[in-house]
C-alpha cells in the first residue's frame, strides 16, 4: 500500500520504470517515460499495471505513436475483447474499434445531437461505467486519440472509491447491501435517464435507431434487465466502490419507487459532484486507460462541424458481480458488442 500511495505524488526518479504525474487532485495518474514503440520489460509491466490499479485512470502522452504501441499498453492490463460490428473495426485486427465522428458522413446526419449547457453537441454521452446493462461487465478500455477535433470533444472521469470515500458513515451502512436494477437506454431515449443528468439536457434530433438497426445488422430485446450492487470491493486492495453507474440505472431492488428515486438521485448526484472530476482535453497520440470496475466516465462530444475519431481496445476479465433480474434469461448473455 505505501507504494500505491507514493503513487499519488509526482516522482522524479524511476525506480519502478517510469514517473508519475496526477492528473488532478482526485483522479488519474500520468505516467511519463514509457517508450510504448518498444517492447516493455516484465517488471514495468507490473508496474503500470500497480499504478491502474492504485488510480483508476492512466495517461500516456508521447509515449506511443501507432497502433502497435496501443495493442502493447492494452495488453498489460489483460485479455482483449474482439468486436462483433464489423463496421468498426479495423480489418486488420478485430481487437481495435474505430469510434469516429465525421460531420460529412451519412452517420453524422442521422447522429442524435444534443444541446447541453447552451451548446449543441454530437457524441454527448452522460457518466456511465461501460456495459451496466448486462452481467458481466469488462475490465476497461484503452483510449487512442486519432483525430484531435478542432472544439470540443473531452472525456471526464470520475473516481469512485474517492466517491465511496466520502459518504456519510450512516449512508454507507444504509447502501451496503443494495442492489440497483439497470436496463438499456438508447441514445434515442436518453431522457429515460433520470439519475445524475444535466437538468438542461435536451435532445435537438434523435437518431433513427431502427434504421440503424436494420443497416448494421443490430437486433433488439439484447438487453433484459440486470442487477448489480450498488457497492463492491476492489479485490487487489480491499477498498470500497460506489458502484452506480447513473446512465441506465433504474431503481433499487425491492424499495418503494418514491425511496429508490430518492435515495439514486442523492448518490447519483453524489457522484457526479463536478468538483472532483477530471476532464481529459485530448492531444493526437495520447492514450487514457480506465479500470471499468471502479470509476465512471462521460463524453462532453463535440460540435456537430467538428471531426473527432479515437481507437478503442478493450480489456476483458472475470467480473462476478453482475446478474440477470431473471435469471433464465442467464444462457443468453451477450459475449460481445460495441454499445456502452
Ligand atoms: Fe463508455
Amino acid at each position: 500500500m505505501a507504494k500505491q500511495e507514493a503513487l499519488r505524488t509526482e516522482q522524479m526518479d524511476a525506480p519502478q520504470g517510469f514517473r508519475t504525474r496526477p492528473l488532478s487532485p482526485y483522479v488519474g495518474l500520468e505516467i511519463l517515460g514509457v517508450d510504448l514503440d518498444r517492447d516493455l520489460d516484465p517488471e514495468t509491466i507490473e508496474n503500470i499495471r500497480a499504478a491502474w490499479i492504485d488510480a483508476g485512470v492512466l495517461l500516456f502522452r508521447g509515449c506511443g505513436h501507432s497502433t502497435e504501441a496501443q495493442m502493447r499498453l492494452s495488453r498489460c492490463f489483460g485479455e482483449l475483447q474482439p468486436s462483433a460490428n464489423k463496421e468498426l473495426n479495423l480489418d486488420s485486427n478485430p481487437y481495435l474499434l474505430n469510434l469516429a465522428y465525421d460531420p460529412n458522413s451519412e452517420r453524422a446526419w442521422t447522429a442524435t445531437l444534443y444541446e447541453v449547457g447552451g451548446q449543441v453537441r454530437a457524441g454527448w454521452l452522460g457518466w456511465h461505467w461501460d456495459q451496466s446493462f448486462v452481467p458481466r461487465i469488462v475490465r476497461g478500455a484503452v483510449l487512442r486519440m486519432i483525430q484531435v477535433p478542432a472544439a470540443g470533444g473531452e472525456t471526464g472521469f470520475m473516481d469512485a472509491i474517492g466517491a465511496y470515500d466520502r459518504l456519510p458513515e450512516s449512508l454507507k451502512k444504509r447502501i451496503e447491501d443494495l442492489e440497483i436494477v439497470y436496463e438499456f437506454v438508447r441514445i434515442d431515449e436518453t431522457e429515460r435517464n433520470r439519475f445524475g443528468f444535466p437538468k438542461d439536457l435536451r435532445a435537438i434530433r434523435k437518431a433513427d435507431v431502427s434504421a440503424l438497426k436494420s443497416k448494421e445488422g443490430i437486433t433488439g430485446n439484447e438487453f433484459p434487465p440486470v442487477v448489480h450492487p450498488l457497492v463492491i470491493t476492489q479485490r487487489e486492495t480491499g477498498r470500497k466502490v460506489l458502484k452506480l453507474s447513473p446512465m441506465h440505472s433504474q431503481y433499487i431492488l425491492g424499495m418503494e419507487p418514491a425511496e429508490s428515486d430518492a435515495l439514486l438521485h442523492e448518490l447519483a448526484d453524489h457522484l457526479v459532484d463536478p468538483r472532483y472530476a477530471y476532464f481529459h482535453t485530448w492531444q493526437k497520440d495520447d492514450m487514457i486507460v480506465w479500470d471499468n470496475w471502479r470509476g465512471i466516465h462521460c463524453a462532453n462530444g463535440v460540435p456537430p462541424e467538428c471531426a473527432r475519431h479515437v481507437q478503442r481496445t478493450t480489456i476483458i476479465g472475470d467480473y462476478e458481480f453482475g446478474r440477470y433480474l431473471d435469471p433464465a434469461h442467464e444462457k443468453d448473455a451477450p459475449t460481445n458488442f460495441v454499445y456502452d
